[in-house]
């Protein structure tokens, strides 16, 4: 598994996202793009903004702007808040870029050249007072089975099913709010999943690198059937559609549906990072080009499954060519806001920009990452934030390394020290050491952040736990070697500290790792293996102690931000 491939769902261009959008796809790829990079392995990091449908041309419109400026500004608002997350994409593209044109057209080419695409004519909700149809977000009503009364044309987002705008109860525009509304017929190009139905199932079933939540989902689209589906819509913002290159009568005001388009942009950001000189983009995605050695790894909140684990390898399976698809695929649940959702249209809860007014990106990265809604849905609250960032940050790794670093300064000048025999301590440590290093490997190479954290947060405990019982500072009055021997162990073990923390909190552990003087070279994944990782420090070595890591939240903080952001316990 020497090349990884890795994309996180594309994020919709109609502003900022908030911190449960990031916990559930880009956060945790970018974590194990960091850790698979610290491996020694060859990975490729996408994503890009999702700029086209009803998302971009509502948001446009309340914002009284051109789509096309709109997204070309929230374009460079969603780069800056990735980029103030760490987020360490190998490309951030968009799908209103020319590459992606370029290949949905394709692909809509080849899918009804193979069949796979016919014309139909379709029933859409038209709003008689708007004087236009109602594609999608265009048209909300009653969900037809679950009753929640703001579902929206596309999807419910209460129960989570996709939707058709015509299934919806007592429907309304939501351009004009008008419920004038009547069904008329106009023809769109339908995908024939239903023919794709066996297909599916046999690439389903033959993956073994999907995790549960993805695999039931997947069965339970196919087992329920899969519907034919409209791939265009009655708009002006989005891809056109043509035919082998002309336009296509009859659908001079169409374009392609945004869930057709959007995930092929995972190809399409690659092509444009190759057309901006930084790599060939077929060896990733070609299997006669080298891609069939890649490994892909997919990341998206639970509402995406459907669409990657179905709609997109319809896509690319029915095209009869060689493209690379998931390996594995890695879903997660929601982050919940006290009780309830965060949400973009409702404004609810934090959003990545105003995170980063209040502390700092690892701060957030830490408690996400530690609460990770990978089983069931994660509450997330200041209280918990504070008490995470506090305790793990400040109280372990923090208190642990300050604590090592200023002693070792004051009674052996800032440099690692040597003489001293390791006895059974430092031998009981090792064993530890061996057997946690182990264990946080294998859930990073399984995808389990949750339990990934809590043996990250065991590792930095250890060095505390080791203090406590070498007590350097009291054995220094009567045993120099001895208590030189604790500070080399404990100053190795801060170094191991801050190694595994690079996935996680990369500010603070390259600050440690800049004071503790350990080269770039030197600061690869640690092998559990490796006998001698407690004494990996040249003796002689010198550190300054890193300034003061973490600060921690304070009451007020909590209370203050709680009332600005609407937190209610
Ligand atoms: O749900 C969303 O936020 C979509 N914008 C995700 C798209 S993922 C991919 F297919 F592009
Ligand atoms: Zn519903």
């Amino acid at each position: 598994m020497n090349r990884i491939l890795i994309t996180s769902a594309l994020p919709y261009i109609n502003g900022i996202k908030h911190l449960g959008n990031l916990a559930g796809s880009m956060l945790p790829a970018d974590i194990y793009a960091r850790f698979n990079r610290l491996r020694g392995r060859d990975v490729l990091y996408i994503c890009a903004t999702d700029e086209h449908g009803t998302p971009a041309e509502l948001a446009a419109a309340s914002a009284g702007q051109s789509v096309r400026e709109y997204c070309d500004e929230q374009y460079e608002v969603q780069r800056t808040a990735c980029e103030g997350f760490d987020l360490s994409f190998d490309y951030f593209g968009r799908s209103s870029n020319a590459p992606n044109a370029r290949l949905t057209q394709h692909f809509a080419d080849v899918l009804e050249d193979n069949g796979l695409i016919e014309e139909r004519v379709s029933e859409q909700v038209y709003s008689i007072d708007d004087k236009r149809f109602l594609p999608d977000r265009y048209v909300e009503g009653t969900c037809p089975h679950c009753g929640y009364e703001k579902a929206r044309g596309d999807q419910c987002d209460d129960c989570g099913r996709v939707l058709d705008p015509v299934e919806l109860v007592e429907p309304y525009s939501t351009i004009s709010g008008s419920k004038n509304l009547e069904v008329r017929e106009t023809r769109h190009l339908f995908l024939r999943q239903s023919k794709m139905q066996g297909r599916v199932r046999e690439w389903v079933e033959a993956a073994t690198g999907w995790p549960p939540l993805a695999r039931s989902i997947a069965l339970k689209w196919l087992d329920e059937g899969l519907q034919d589906r409209a791939i265009t819509r009655d708009l002006s913002w989005g891809i056109p559609v043509l035919r082998h290159g002309q336009p296509r009568e009859g659908f001079e005001n169409k374009v392609f549906y945004v869930w057709f388009d959007a995930p092929i942009e995972y190809i399409g950001a690659t092509q444009e990072r190759a057309e901006a000189g930084k790599g060939d983009w077929e060896p990733w995605w070609r299997t006669d080009k080298g891609a069939d050695d890649v490994t892909y790894v997919q990341f998206m909140g639970k509402d995406n499954v459907a669409f990657h684990t179905v709609s997109f390898p319809i896509t690319m399976l029915g095209s009869e060519e060689p493209w690379k698809t998931v390996d594995k695929l890695k879903a997660f649940n929601w982050v919940t806001w006290y009780g309830g959702k965060f949400s973009t249209s409702q404004k609810r809860g934090i959003f990545m920009d105003q995170a980063l007014e209040l502390a700092p990106s690892d701060l957030w990265r830490w408690q996400l990452m530690a609460n990770a809604p990978e089983s069931a849905d994660a509450a997330f609250t200041l209280e918990l934030f504070q008490a995470n960032v506090n305790k793990d940050l400040a109280d372990v790794l923090g208190n642990f390394v300050n604590r090592i670093t200023r002693f070792a300064t004051a009674k052996f000048d800032g440099v690692v020290p040597g003489g001293g025999t390791p006895g059974a301590l430092e031998e009981a440590l090792a064993a530890q050491l061996k057997e946690r290093l182990g264990a946080l490997t294998g859930y990073y190479e399984a995808m389990e952040f949750r339990k990934a954290m809590a043996e990250t947060r065991a590792i930095w405990a250890m060095g505390n736990e080791y203090l406590a019982e070498a007590a350097p500072w009291t054995a220094i009055k009567t045993d120099v070697d001895a208590a030189a021997l604790s500070v080399r162990t404990a100053l190795n073990l801060v170094v191991i500290s801050a190694i595994i923390a690079q996935p996680v909190i990369p500010h603070a552990a390259a600050k440690v790792l800049d004071a503790m003087g350990v080269p770039v070279d030197n600061r690869n994944w640690p092998d559990a293996e490796d006998a001698g990782l407690l004494d990996a420090l040249p003796t002689g070595l010198n550190f300054t102690p890193p300034d003061v890591l973490f600060r921690k939240i304070t009451d007020d903080e909590v209370a203050e931000w709680g009332e600005r952001f609407g937190a209610e316990s």
